[in-house]
């Protein structure tokens, strides 16, 4: 869109006429950053020669929708405040901004529609990340994200299988689907979840590699299950975020599905997949939640044993029904706890990757590991980082968005490293 209205894209706000800021609020610390930033776009001086008497600086996303004209009052040297469902009105919002001046600050209340007609700009030519739902009917109780994303809207299945056809035309070889929980993709449109089919429409498109994010454990049906066995392109990773393995807390974040219904859900699908690699999203700290219940939290990570985990500290988000909630439990303890998760998370991970430590994998090379330009670095079907020496005669443009075998010979705890054999 900025492109379309002559913009183009520099390295370094020094060099920037316009700064747009696109933000999350899932977690206090984005908060803070957000606002420290703006802040500092005052005393950064014009480049020389820019044709505007000050920079423009936008907010958009989550925060804006949730804070919109409070940004501006707050910091009124910020020029456009827009939200989660007009992200289309953004250069109308800039250009009026430059000519006009003056505030312009636009957030609705939802949108009617699946912002699909947005122009789009991938990151790598062989990778595509596709939306197929967004918003959430969730309500977890700790969560902003219905607040500011709305209400669960999918798009239709011939919208997304046309989509992914036109990728797998150009070349995509990895497709991504999309949603804050795409299981129950189509419940808005068809009166009934619809993930699996979706899956295998896309599966249609001859995509070689096929990944989804993020599945909610109480929607996660035996039928998509089955497509782990099933479709060859499915990737073998699944994330499935818990947040806590205690029943009590569970219950209390409002996430509608048991401890004992995880880890029967984990069971399934290894039975189909025995080599899935699991990820998860876990919560330490929220109100009331005791030695006790983190402990079976720990236990139940201990159990399922991840390749991955990502690990947070709650964070009180106003609005939220759990802000309301008493909690008297010392930040030391809560600091404790996570750290001793942390430290059972890297071992796991670590030992996770060692089922891996002679195994010969299938990597999409993405480039150069940052540390050493003679290393290519991609990802194997487990989504695990893996390097190796580029082989000798080629190099890494020619190897980037292509596939290559690697036979592993060490295996730690982020990544695995071996050689191209083919
Ligand atoms: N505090 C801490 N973590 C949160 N998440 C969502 N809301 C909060 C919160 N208030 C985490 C959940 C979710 C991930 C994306 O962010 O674990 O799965
Ligand atoms: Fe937030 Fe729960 Fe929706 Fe995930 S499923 S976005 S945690 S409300």
């Amino acid at each position: 869109m900025l492109e379309a209205l002559g913009a183009y894209s520099v390295d370094s706000v020094e060099a920037a006429d316009v700064v747009v800021f696109m933000t999350c609020c899932v977690r206090e610390a984005a908060d803070v950053r957000l606002y420290g930033q703006v802040a500092s776009m005052k005393n950064i001086p014009l480049r020389e020669g820019t044709p505007l008497s000050k920079r423009i600086v936008a907010v958009g996303g989550c925060i804006g929708q949730r804070d919109g004209q409070e940004l501006v009052d707050k910091m009124p040297h910020l020029d456009v405040v827009f939200g989660t469902h007009n992200l289309a009105s953004l250069p109308t919002l800039l250009t009026e901004a430059v000519q006009k001046g003056g505030h312009r600050v636009q957030v609705l209340e939802s949108s009617t529609e699946f912002p699909t007609d947005l122009p789009t700009q991938r990151e790598h030519e062989w990778a595509a990340w596709l939306p197929i739902t967004i918003g959430c009917n969730n309500f977890c109780s700790y969560c902003i994200v219905p607040y500011v994303r709305g209400r669960e809207k999918s798009r239709t299945i011939e919208d997304i299988t046309e989509e992914a056809q036109r990728y797998v035309d150009a070349g995509v070889t990895e497709i991504t689907l999309l949603g804050q929980n795409v299981n129950s993709y189509g419940r808005d449109l068809y009166g009934e979840p619809r993930f699996a089919q979706i899956l295998k429409a896309v599966a249609g498109t001859g995509v070689k590699r096929l990944r989804f994010a993020t599945s909610h454990p109480k929607d996660l049906s035996d039928e998509v299950i089955a497509l782990f066995g099933e479709l060859p392109c499915l990737m073998p990773a699944l994330h499935l975020p818990v947040q806590s393995g205690s029943n009590r807390i569970l219950k209390e974040m409002n996430r509608r599905y048991t401890r004992e219904h995880y880890l029967e859900l984990i069971r399934k699908v290894r039975e189909v997949r025995p080599d899935i690699a699991l990820s998860t999203d876990i919560i330490v700290g929220f109100p009331g939640e005791t030695e006790e219940d983190f402990q079976q939290t720990y236990d139940l990570v201990k159990e399922v044993g991840y390749g991955q985990v990502f690990t947070f500290i709650y964070s009180k988000r106003e609005g939220t029904p759990a802000a309301k909630m008493e909690d008297d439990t010392p930040r030391e303890v809560i600091q404790e706890r996570f750290d001793r998760l942390v430290e059972l998370v890297q071992a796991q991970a670590y030992e996770q990757n060692q089922k891996d430590a002679d195994a010969t994998v299938e990597v999409l090379v993405e480039g150069t590991s940052k540390r050493d330009a003679n290393l290519l670095v991609g990802k194997s079907p487990k989504n695990q980082t893996v390097h190796a020496p580029i082989p000798e005669g080629r190099t890494i443009d020619e190897l980037a968005g292509t596939y290559v075998s690697v036979k592993v010979d060490t295996a730690r705890t982020w990544y695995l490293s071996g050689t191209v054999v083919d």
